[in-house]
């Protein structure tokens, strides 16, 4: 397993991670396709496999998913990074404060290593959430504080909220096939010591290769994403993912997996559903991926041009 520093706090965490969007969300099938012994034993095979970060929000699940971390933690807590999300409705001073709360009841730690604002919410200013972040920590509640889907300009004045502490994460969407972050935030991370945590770093599987124009998932969460609407444009990448993968022995996601985090400061959140899906995670990182063969990925993947037609996904809504 690859490892890295979380931002400048000398806290090593692995640079594949275990999202946990998908335990207890039935908008991904939970209860009916895998259940929630599966989401245990994947944290805990991720775990036993290198893996030390795991990501949840209080929103998964409506708490469900930190409730099934926070059992699947039991026993290991030292060798786990827990890093849990407040929503961006419960921004106000007051909410974050109780928020993170019922967010270290339904984990059922002490404390919570890294705190993240889910999303921003410009309806509330910025400095009553930072001044509760900051309380969090001198609380001993929480030890870092980390954003989520922030913009660089809002990046810079939610540090500028602070007093004494610094933000030492953003969580932004980051995979093969959307890579804004790598205009503005990703060389602003690498000059400031903060860490990229990405999300969604399998276009939320399609970069596996196991969907097709004729095969695609039935659940709402992506029949809303254009990426899944655009297959003949995504096609040169995934059939080099699997041209890869073939020679190399290994899944395409793996690939896929490997070159994001080629970047020293990345770590992939995958999203996983059981053991099988942890293990791949976790596999990946193992993989040696030739300059050769990662400069081809980057160039094809640029070419991938994603048309941003809505009607698309209205169809597909109602198909
Ligand atoms: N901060 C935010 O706003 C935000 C937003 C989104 C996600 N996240 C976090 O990031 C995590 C990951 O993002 P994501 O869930 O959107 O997308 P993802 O990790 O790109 O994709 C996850 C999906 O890929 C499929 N998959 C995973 N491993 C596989 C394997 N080895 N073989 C085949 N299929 C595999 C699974 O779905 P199927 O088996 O059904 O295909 C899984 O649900 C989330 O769990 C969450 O913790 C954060």
């Amino acid at each position: 397993m690859l490892y890295t520093v979380l931002g400048k706090t000398g806290l090593r965490i692995s640079r594949i991670a275990l999202g946990t969007w998908q335990f207890g969300s039935r908008q991904w099938g939970y209860g009916v396709s895998y259940s929630r012994a599966d989401c245990v034993e994947a944290l805990r095979a991720a775990v036993e496999h290198g893996v030390n970060l795991v990501d949840t929000a209080e929103i998964y699940g409506s708490g469900l998913s930190e409730e099934i971390v926070g059992e699947a933690v039991k026993g290991l807590r030292e060798r786990v990074v827990i890093a849990t999300k407040v929503s961006p409705l419960n921004l106000t001073y007051d909410g974050v404060i109780k928020a993170c709360g019922r967010s270290l009841r339904r984990l059922g730690v002490k404390t919570i290593d890294l705190y993240q604002i889910h999303h921003p919410n410009p309806l509330i200013p910025i400095s009553g959430t930072m001044k509760a972040m900051e309380k969090l920590v001198e609380m001993g509640w929480i030890s870092y504080i980390g954003v989520s889907n922030f913009s660089l300009k809002r990046l810079i004045k939610a540090q500028e909220a602070l007093r004494r502490e610094e933000i030492v994460s953003n969580q932004v969407k980051y995979n093969l096939l959307e890579r804004d972050v790598e205009r503005e935030l990703l060389p602003y991370a690498e000059r400031e010591g903060l860490t990229i945590l990405a999300y969604s770093p399998l276009a939320q599987g399609l970069l596996t290769g196991k969907y097709t124009r004729e095969r695609q998932p039935r659940d709402l969460i992506r029949k809303v994403n254009l990426l899944f609407a655009n297959m003949e444009r995504v096609e040169p990448v995934l059939a080099k993912l699997r041209e890869l993968a073939g020679r190399m022995g290994v899944e395409p996601g793996q690939i896929a997996l490997r070159w994001l985090i080629s970047r020293e400061n990345v770590s992939a959140i995958v999203g996983v559903k059981n053991v099988g899906q942890a293990l791949s995670a976790a596999a990946s990182s193992d993989i040696d991926l030739s300059r050769e063969d990662y400069e081809e990925l980057d160039r094809l993947s640029l070419q991938a041009r994603i048309s941003r037609n809505y009607a698309k996904v209205l169809l597909r809504l109602l198909s």
